[in-house]
């Protein structure tokens, strides 16, 4: 979480800092600030709040070409002005943003710190004071850079500015995403390359550990041990235009009635020109030495790895776990002889999901990466990517990259299947094409989705979404939509599970929202909700065409039994949507949270 962005070069450094916040805003948004140099010194806004606030608290009339900035989600101390970055040493020499955690923040303080006062309650200004002791004792920037990156444990992305310097930027990451990007007559360094991309399309990567000097016509990477290293850049691919909400009121909306594009996007990458499945060789052999598949993940990528299991095991005819990282990380269960591990992460920077990368990757195992996010640290440091191919996902609420997970998921699963020998009868490309179809069908059903927003969700304090078999898998993802934007306690459930104890929450009125896309337990789904019903509840069914029945509130267009999760998760994604609108919440910047959780 948080994001960083520092300039050094001829434009107007805080322009290009708030712009570049702007589009970092979804890794947190709690509170920002920036610093910039010139021959003044060091000009520092904060602000509590987004950057539109930090927009208006700037002195428009300072003039600089050098500078760092930083939008903050919270981990150490409350959001406001006094935790916000950049913090700045005791002598106010060294200016300094940082994303991450520094896990030995106290013992620092303790060992190295105890003459200084500190202002914050925050990791990041052990840091900055740190670097500001070590140089007493150097008198040079860089080597108490590097001491102090030395010292530290833990995740960061670093950007420092020395006031006595005005030619360089200080920078060095370990675990948190951290890219240069390239310009000519300037440089920069971002969280990401969106951030940046009016600027240039051309980024180096920084290795964990690396300190890199970004300075305005070159820029110097080196190793922990001053090392120069030789890094060539590359040219990110990502259209600026899919970062901009166009016409749209919210990004959210926007992602979600990307889908049907997203699949058939997916649909052509993933097939050659004789309309064949196409996949790495590399994964295929793969998939085929493996005697079982743990899939990581987390939050919603979680859920589309439940509804990965389902195909792997079917059509594969693999076992598969499906994990938490968070969990998996500090509790891992026996593994098999042969484990292939699956990461799936739109952002793929998950940093609980990268804690597991490590460990197995120490024990030697072959790990494969989905993601949406080219050159993201999973991806890199996985043994193989499959690319999601979703475009930039901004709102904070996950939803065309859970499609395209799941859509990825079953290519996957065909492509084993066939490498094993296993017949299928159907045609999966198809099946996915029917999909984008059934999608947009979906997409264009807003207004009857939004009123049952209204029916339901209006004034509710809780709802429950339940299903069997692969609705149950949807219904988690379902709750978690409606949670996170619309703060409405939601809680996905099994069906047949709910008369063990939960069914004690139903009360007159309380939403029940079952899903019923499944043959074989359409009549038992149907059962559970009358059940709920006669203790008062306020149900609805959504069924899939050929299974409903007169009262279904929502009837979904037919699709491959498999594939329903893609469909049947639309018309939640809306609900949760128009609920969260409805009900005055900020829809792609929901309370407490940020799109790309890098903290573990
Ligand atoms: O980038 P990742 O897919 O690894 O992110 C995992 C979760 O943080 C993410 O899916 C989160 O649950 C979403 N906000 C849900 O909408």
């Amino acid at each position: 979480m948080c994001g960083i962005v520092g300039y050094i070069g001829e434009n107007d450094t805080k322009e290009i800092l708030l712009n570049g916040l702007e589009k970092l805003e979804y890794r947190g948004y709690d509170s920002a600030g920036i610093a910039t140099l010139n021959d003044e010194g060091v000009c520092l806004t904060k602000v509590k709040g987004r950057i539109a606030a930090l927009r208006e608290s700037v002195d428009s009339s300072v003039q600089s070409t050098m500078g760092i900035g930083h939008t903050r989600w919270a981990t150490h101390g409350v959001p406001g002005i006094i935790n916000a970055h950049p913090h700045q040493s005791a002598s106010g020499r060294f200016t300094l943003v940082h994303n991450g955690v520094i896990e030995n923040f106290n013992k620092l303080k303790k060992e190295y710190l105890s003459d200084f006062d500190f202002v914050s309650d925050t990791d990041t200004e052990v840091i900055v004071q740190l670097i500001e002791k070590l140089y007493q004792k150097h008198q040079n920037t860089v080597t108490a850079f590097r001491e102090a990156m030395r010292l530290l444990k833990g995740s960061y992305a670093i950007g420092m500015i020395d006031a006595e310097d005005h030619e360089t930027l200080y920078v060095s990451k370990n675990k948190s995403p951290l890219l240069v990007g390239i310009g000519d007559g300037f440089n920069l360094v971002a969280s990401d390359a969106m951030a940046t991309l009016k600027e240039t399309d051309q980024y180096v990567e920084i290795h964990d550990k690396e300190i890199v000097l970004v300075c305005r016509n070159f820029v110097e990477v080196q190793t922990i041990e001053g090392a120069v290293v030789d890094r060539k850049p590359y040219t990110a691919q990502i259209d600026a235009s899919d970062t901009e909400k166009g016409t749209y009121s919210h990004f959210m909306l926007k992602e979600i009635d990307e889908q049907p594009i997203v699949m058939r996007k997916i649909i052509n990458e993933y097939q050659n020109e004789d309309n064949e499945l196409k996949l790495d060789a590399d994964i295929r052999n793969a998939m085929k030495a493996a005697d079982r598949i743990y899939i990581i993940a987390a939050g919603t990528s979680y859920h589309a790895g439940l509804v990965g299991k389902e195909f792997l095991e079917k059509l594969a005819k693999i076992p598969v776990e499906v994990h938490v990282a968070s969990e998996f990380s500090y509790n891992m269960p026996l593994l098999s002889e042969k484990p292939l591990f699956i990461f799936i992460s739109q952002s793929g920077e998950t940093a609980d999901s990268r804690s597991v990368l490590v460990k197995i990757k120490e024990k030697g195992y072959p790990a494969l990466t989905i993601t949406n996010v080219t050159g993201s640290t999973l991806s890199r440091e996985a043994n193989y990517t499959l690319h999601l191919y979703a475009g930039p996902e901004i709102a904070v609420a996950s939803t065309k990259a859970y499609t395209a997970q799941i859509a990825v998921l079953a290519i996957l699963a065909v492509d084993t299947a066939s490498a094993k020998g296993f017949h299928l009868d159907f045609d999966p490309m198809q099946e996915l094409a029917i999909v984008a179809n059934a999608m947009e069908v979906l997409t264009d059903q807003k207004e009857e989705l939004e009123q049952l927003a209204r029916d339901y969700f209006a004034t509710t304090r809780n709802a429950f979404f339940i299903g069997r078999s692969s609705d149950y898998n949807v219904s988690l993802e379902a709750a978690l939509k409606l949670k996170e934007i619309s703060y409405i306690q939601a809680e996905g459930f099994a069906g047949g599970e709910l008369k063990h104890g939960t069914i004690a929450l139903i009360e007159e009125g309380t939403p029940v929202i079952a899903l019923a896309t499944q043959e074989n337990v359409n009549y038992s789904i149907r059962g559970n909700v009358q059940e709920v019903v006669a203790r008062g509840a306020n149900a609805m069914i959504i069924s899939l065409k050929g299974l409903e029945e007169d009262d279904d509130a929502f009837v979904l267009p037919h699709v491959h039994e498999l594939l329903t999760p893609l469909v049947s998760v639309i018309p939640m994604q809306l609900l949760a949507y128009y609920a969260a609108l409805h009900r005055n919440c900020d829809v792609d910047k929901p309370r407490n949270l940020a799109k790309s959780v890098t903290v573990e």
